[in-house]
């Protein structure tokens, strides 16, 4: 597995019409309608960052590759040996990488309403954070796994409760304030 992390100021303005123009039409589209720059950045960012990491993986020039995307949005690639995730969040973009199904998620630590935990998280998950002595950074790893299990699936948060944690493997870290979860299927 590889992984790779970027900084979206340091996306210039040549990189950003590069990938830009990389991107499918309704990529394209979808990037006009953001309303704010950074998110504009941190889309293309994404693209440009797993277009040089698959090119590198896989052995092949970046602009031939054509990404897929199923019922759910997740992309994909066809007929290469390669699978990838990408999350953004804040200034950083995240990519993992995998010859297996892979999910990646990164969240800037902040303060949020906790109350959004008995909905989204189990009993359990719910008890760790109100009885933690940092309930914001146990608010985001518990966040930031589920995401990426989600994620590896492809799923999305269409389908929260429909798993079993146990079937995966994550890795979790912190990057400065950034928690980031990978998960892959054992
Ligand atoms: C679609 C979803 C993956 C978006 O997650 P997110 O946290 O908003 O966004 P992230 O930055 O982590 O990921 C976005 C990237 O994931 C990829 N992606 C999109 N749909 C995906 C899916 N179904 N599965 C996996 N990856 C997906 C794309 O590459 C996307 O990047 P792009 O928009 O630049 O192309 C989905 O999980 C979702 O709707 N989340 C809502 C957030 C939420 O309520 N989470 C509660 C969980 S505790």
């Amino acid at each position: 597995m590889k992984f790779y992390t970027y900084n979206i100021q340091e996306l210039s303005n040549e990189d950003y019409q590069k990938y830009f123009l990389m991107m499918s039409p309704q990529k394209q589209q979808r990037v006009k309608k953001l309303r704010f720059e950074d998110d504009k950045k941190r889309t293309v960012a994404g693209e440009m960052l797993a277009r040089k990491a698959i090119a590198k993986f896989c052995y092949i020039n970046e602009s031939a590759i054509v990404f897929h995307l199923n019922e759910h949005g997740k992309p994909f690639l066809k007929g290469l040996p390669c699978h990838f995730n990408i999350s953004h969040s804040g200034d950083l973009v995240v990519l993992a990488v995998n010859n297996e199904p892979i999910g990646i998620d990164v969240e800037k630590v902040r303060s949020v309403d906790l109350a959004v935990s008995t909905r989204v998280f189990t009993a359990n998950e719910a008890e760790q954070i109100f009885s933690s002595k940092k309930p914001y950074e146990t608010f985001f790893m518990l966040w930031t796994e589920k995401e990426s299990i989600l994620k590896c699936i492809g799923t999305g948060f269409s389908h929260n409760k429909n798993y079993t944690k146990s079937d995966f493997e994550t890795i979790q870290f912190k990057i400065q304030e950034y928690f980031i979860s990978i998960a892959t299927k054992k």
